[in-house]
């Protein structure tokens, strides 16, 4: 590159976080108690105030939580709660969304129970309450976690506003097999990525100070390695080593912990043979002997109970105990901690001090919130609250960084079909995703209020008239006859462009919604493929929680956006991306496969020791060579588009990697792991990013690094960094990312995260693969 363009760079500076190995529990501590509240020292004494006039009823009281609303998991049969929350059986109560009769318990609790402790209400508000906004993994795909923060600053502002101040979010589960249907309401597959996304949902829920009126409590789930059910099947078991739990599964919890989370939530997996919701390792030692974790910890919903299911419990009372001794504070739903709990503390089984140390945990929980300050919210207030003009302008944006351009190829000789060209005068809109008014929203919808922002067919028909929209629905999602088939390409042959919409319904992803096949439902796959055969040009706009596997759409249609699904503001979002004003710049934060047999697929995968290499996976394997290395015989290792992965309107150029030391030292870099000031410079890295195309747009720039030669094997490439910038036409940015110890550091074979002496590649790159890299050593 000449000198004059390179004098002429803006620098653009990142440093990578500390948020995802442990600094200990005093340094842990005192960042949670900045953030958050629940350890501000001023609680004690109302706490100890409270505690020393409880009796023990009313301590277990208020590790009970039931749903009171919509059941979101299998029924207890409770419906009594009103006397019980009068003698103070009750400490919380989920999935009331009714104001007035939040109020009305609310009463009940602060008016007629003996020591009049007020409820503390939750719900699931995970990607926005009545404004919302896309489905996690949408969120997560725009990369920013700072816009990640204000959406849940929205989410909580008109939440809280009903009387919720408690939220089940953010779900921080890393998620590796997109057979597995909540991979929708995380952040994907990467540790650090899902770190940024976890604080930045934290921070948002929470605010500053949370005893404000508009913040929610946050709540991490499912803590831990939920995600990694096994062949994808919802609460199916889990076997994670410590190796795999300690650098991909634990460190997002630990970046929630660490941004002041509140609470978590045990999850209903069995972990190792020991059921997460029992699990002494992860909720007694990780948590709070290591992390020095202040919040509270939930179960979730009836995962107490489940036990028994489990095998590790012959009957409920062990159930109770081993859950509750293993570190578990509330009971969702199962309801044996009401039931049994006093009995076992009664026979001794379970110390009373460790239930006072249950019952601190809540009330600084309530106390810091401010829930005894103001327990009521006010009903005519709360409707002021919803679809503020800043909130569905957020909620546009996000949406719109959420689109993923997946594919956008020139015919031959040919300009991209994205964006749509001026020209193109009328559209059939085909497909059974195009207009269902529910359908946008996806996993977890809000709570019925429609926003009056315009569905994606009428923003369709005001951009371009209402005569010049074909509307056709082709199929239903899964099912459609021949003649709506034919009605669609009739449709089709009429238009200049067809636009299609296609993929799953909201409930075909989210809790309880594995698939055993990742490809088009119904007879949507026939529906493309005459729609395709007409000739006309065809947009394909995928609606989905997560990846499908359509190689035949990524083979024959020239535009494809994964739209996943984009929340209250769609039809804007998609019409301004479909026609230019908005520029997609979203990537993909799981690996996108070919087949469903490639799963479970990751980036950030260990090198076998037969590792393919360059060896044509798309040829049959005719000698040893290419024969005796980990493949399949009948698909290629590679996914259809690699995490990290998206495209734009205009192209990117990425210069050579520049790396501030070739040679690091183990022992410097380990003594500023654990907080000691070092003799060296973080290191830096350096590329140059140009905007080689024909219009402005933004970059995700992502940074790599791979070890070779460590105790344990390493992720052939893991993401320790990333920036989004925006470039002008023609303009180049100099991105620089400092790189901290924790860059480097490794759970190694003395089961101790570290530093170890290894071969560092470190890449700048547009995707997890492909990009340059530069080479450096760690000596010991
Ligand atoms: C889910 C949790 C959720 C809870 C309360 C459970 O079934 O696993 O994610 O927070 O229900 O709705």
């Amino acid at each position: 590159m000449c000198a004059l363009l390179l004098a002429a760079l803006c620098a653009v500076a990142v440093s990578s976080p500390l948020w995802a190995h442990a600094e200990g529990p005093a340094a842990t501590e005192a960042m949670q108690g900045a953030a958050q509240g629940i350890a501000d020292p001023s609680l004690n004494a109302r706490v100890e105030s409270l505690l020393d006039r409880m009796t023990l009823e009313e301590k277990i009281g208020q590790l009970v939580q039931y749903s009171a609303g919509q059941a979101t998991g299998p029924g207890t049969g409770r419906t009594d709660y009103k006397d019980m929350i009068a003698r103070g059986q009750i400490g919380s109560l989920l999935n009331v969304t009714d104001t007035p009769l939040i109020n009305e318990y609310q009463h009940i609790a602060v008016e007629k129970s003996r020591l009049h402790i007020p409820l503390l209400f939750g719900l699931d508000v995970i990607h926005g309450f009545r404004t919302e906004f896309p489905i996690p993994l949408g969120m997560a795909s725009t990369w920013d976690p700072a816009l990640v923060e204000k959406a849940s600053r929205v989410a909580a502002s008109e939440a809280s506003a009903i009387g919720i101040r408690w939220t089940f979010s953010p779900m921080v589960d890393i998620a590796r097999d997109a057979r597995w249907g909540r991979i929708a309401e995380g952040a994907g597959e990467d540790p650090y990525l899902g770190s940024a996304m976890a604080a930045a949902y934290v921070r948002g829920y929470q605010g500053s100070r949370l005893d404000a009126p508009d913040t929610l409590a946050a709540c991490a789930k499912h803590y831990v390695g939920y995600g990694a059910a096994e062949a994808g099947r919802d609460y199916n078991s889990t076997e994670i080593s410590e190796h795999t739990l300690r650098e991909f599964y634990l460190p997002p919890f630990h970046a929630a912990v660490n941004a002041g989370a509140a609470s978590l939530m045990s999850a209903f997996n069995s972990l190792n043979g020991v059921p997460a919701s029992a699990n002494p390792f992860t909720l007694t030692q990780v948590l709070r002997q290591e992390w020095g974790f202040r919040g509270m910890v939930v179960s979730d919903w009836s995962s107490i109970g489940e036990l028994v299911a489990h095998g590790i419990a012959a009957d409920d009372q062990t159930a109770a105990r081993k859950a509750f001794m293993a570190g578990v504070d509330m009971d969702m739903a199962s309801s044996l901690y009401h039931d049994r709990l006093r009995q076992l503390v009664q026979s001794g089984a379970v110390p009373e001090p460790k239930i006072d140390e249950s019952v601190r945990r809540i009330l600084r929980v309530k106390l810091a919130l401010g829930l005894f300050e103001h327990p009521y919210v006010d009903e005519a207030h709360a409707q002021h609250a919803f679809f503020l003009p800043e909130s569905l302008q957020l909620a546009q944006t996000v949406a719109e960084r959420s689109l993923v351009l997946l594919k956008n190829v020139p015919p031959a000789g040919g300009q991209p079909l994205l964006p749509i060209s001026t020209d193109v005068k009328s559209v059939a809109l085909i497909g059974p995703l195009a207009d269902n008014p529910s359908d946008p929203d996806g996993v977890y919808p809000s709570v019925g209020a429609q926003s009056g922002a315009l569905s994606f067919p009428a923003a369709l028909a005001r951009r371009l008239g209402e005569s010049n929209v074909l509307r056709s629905k082709g199929v239903g999602i899964l099912q459609g006859s021949d003649q709506e088939i034919a009605a669609a390409v009739a449709a089709a042959r009429r238009a200049g462009l067809v636009i299609l919409t296609l993929g799953e319904s909201p409930e075909m992803s989210g809790e309880a919604a594995s698939r055993s096949s990742l490809g088009l439902p119904g007879r949507q796959q026939e529906l493309l493929e005459a729609i395709v055969n007409t000739g006309k040009p065809v947009v394909l706009l995928l609606f989905s929680g997560r990846p499908l596997t359509v190689p035949w759409a990524f083979e024959h249609v020239p535009a494809v956006l994964a739209a996943w699904f984009p929340g209250t503001e769609t039809g804007p979002a998609l019409v301004r991306t479909l026609f230019g004003e908005s520029n997609p710049s979203g990537k993909l934060v799981v690996s996108w496969p070919r087949s469903v047999g490639q799963e479970p697929l990751y980036y950030n995968a260990l090198s076998t020791g037969r590792a393919a290499g360059n060896v044509d996976l798309s040829a049959p394997a005719k000698d040893a060579d290419a024969r005796y290395v980990s493949r399949y015989i009948d698909e290629q290792n590679t996914p259809q588009f690699p995490f990290g992965y998206g495209g734009s309107y205009t192209t990117f150029a990425y210069g050579p990697v520049a790396v501030s030391q070739t040679q690091l030292s183990a022992a410097d870099l380990n003594q500023r792991l654990s907080g000691k000031a070092g003799a060296s410079d973080p290191l830096t890295v350096v590329a140059a990013v140009s905007n080689a195309g024909a219009r402005a747009g933004e970059e995700l720039v992502q940074l790599y690094v791979r070890l070779q030669g460590t105790s344990t094997a390493q992720p052939v490439r893991a993401l320790k960094g990333f920036r989004r910038i925006a470039l002008a036409l023609g303009e180049t940015k100099k991105v620089t990312f400092h790189l901290e110890p924790d860059a480097f550091a490794i759970w190694n074979d003395r089961n101790q995260f570290a530093v170890e002496p290894a071969k560092v590649t470190v890449w700048i790159s547009p995707d997890s693969a492909s990009g340059s890299d530069a080479k450096l050593e760690i000596l010991p």
